[in-house]
Formats: structure tokens, sequence, C-alpha cells
């Protein structure tokens, strides 16, 4: 068993250590937020934040969890604050998503790099979201909204 903080809930997660994360979060606790790409950590759909890190969730197991003393998980779900609400409303006004499916990620993504850094270089957009494909390509747009959102929380 592990008990983490997921989404600011204390919850426990009863399934088999070997489970990865994504279908603990999906099937056990119906977050379908977070989606399942590649299954292989290589496309980025999954990612959540563990901790302080963006993390792909299809690899990582609660056993995993467990050992590392892991103690909160983020998902779309739970990605609230003013960084996330200043992302949202940059995502809307760029209008970024096309078919939907890698765009939880890419906001989690985008929140832990805005997280980790006050105004970010196009450069390190880049190589933060890069972590996150989109096979609608829609990178532009994101690169824009990103800009937008640290404008609109008075960075630059
Ligand atoms: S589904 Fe996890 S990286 Fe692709
Ligand atoms: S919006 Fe379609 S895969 Fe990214």
């Amino acid at each position: 068993m592990v008990q983490i903080d997921l989404n600011g809930q204390p919850t426990e997660f009863h399934a088999e250590a070997a489970t990865p994360l994504l279908w603990a979060l999906r099937c056990d606790k119906h977050l379908t937020g977070t989606k399942f790409g590649c299954g292989v950590s290589v496309c980025g759909a999954c990612t959540v934040i563990v901790d302080d890190e963006a993390e792909y969730a299809c690899q990582l197991t609660l056993g995993e969890l467990r050992q590392r003393g892991a103690k909160r998980i983020t998902t779309i779900e739970g990605l609230s604050g003013p960084v996330a609400d200043a992302l949202r409303q940059a995502w809307i006004d760029c209008d970024v998503v096309q078919c939907g499916y890698c765009q939880s990620a890419q906001l989690i993504a985008a929140a832990h790099l805005l997280a980790q850094t006050r105004a970010p270089s196009d450069e390190a957009i880049k190589t933060a979201m890069s972590r996150v494909l989109c096979r609608c390509g829609t990178y532009p747009r994101i690169l824009k909204a990103i800009g937008q959102a640290v404008s609109r929380l008075g960075r630059r």
C-alpha cells in the first residue's frame, strides 16, 4: 500500500507494487486527465508532478513511489493556483488546443517549468516542453501561451 498526498488529499493506493502510477490514477482513482500514449517513457502524455519533479507516470510504479518516499502527486485535475490560472487563460487566448490529447501533460509540464523558472527564455521553454510530444503540432502556440502567462503573472 502507498500513502501519498494526491491533489491535496491524503490518498491510499492498494494496487500491486508493480502497477504503473498511470493506471493507478486512471483505473483506481478515476483521474483520467492523465493520458496513455506510448507507455514507454517517450511521448510524455502521462506527465504528472511527483514532489517537485515532472515525471512520466507510465513507467513509474507504486513500488518505486513507496521506495523513494514520495510525498505528493499533482495531476491535471489538481493543478491550481495563480500559475495554473494564468496558463489556462493563456491557453484559451492563444487557442492552443487541437485534438486535446496531449494537453493535460502540456499544462502540467508548463506549470512545472514556471514553478522552477520565473521567466524562462524561449529556448528554455522549448527545452522543457520537448518532454511532451504533440501530434497536432501545437508547439508554436504553446510557446506563445507560456510567454503570455509569464507576462500575465507580472514576471516580465
Ligand atoms: S505514455 Fe508515458 S511517456 Fe508516453
Ligand atoms: S493537441 Fe492533439 S496531440 Fe497535442
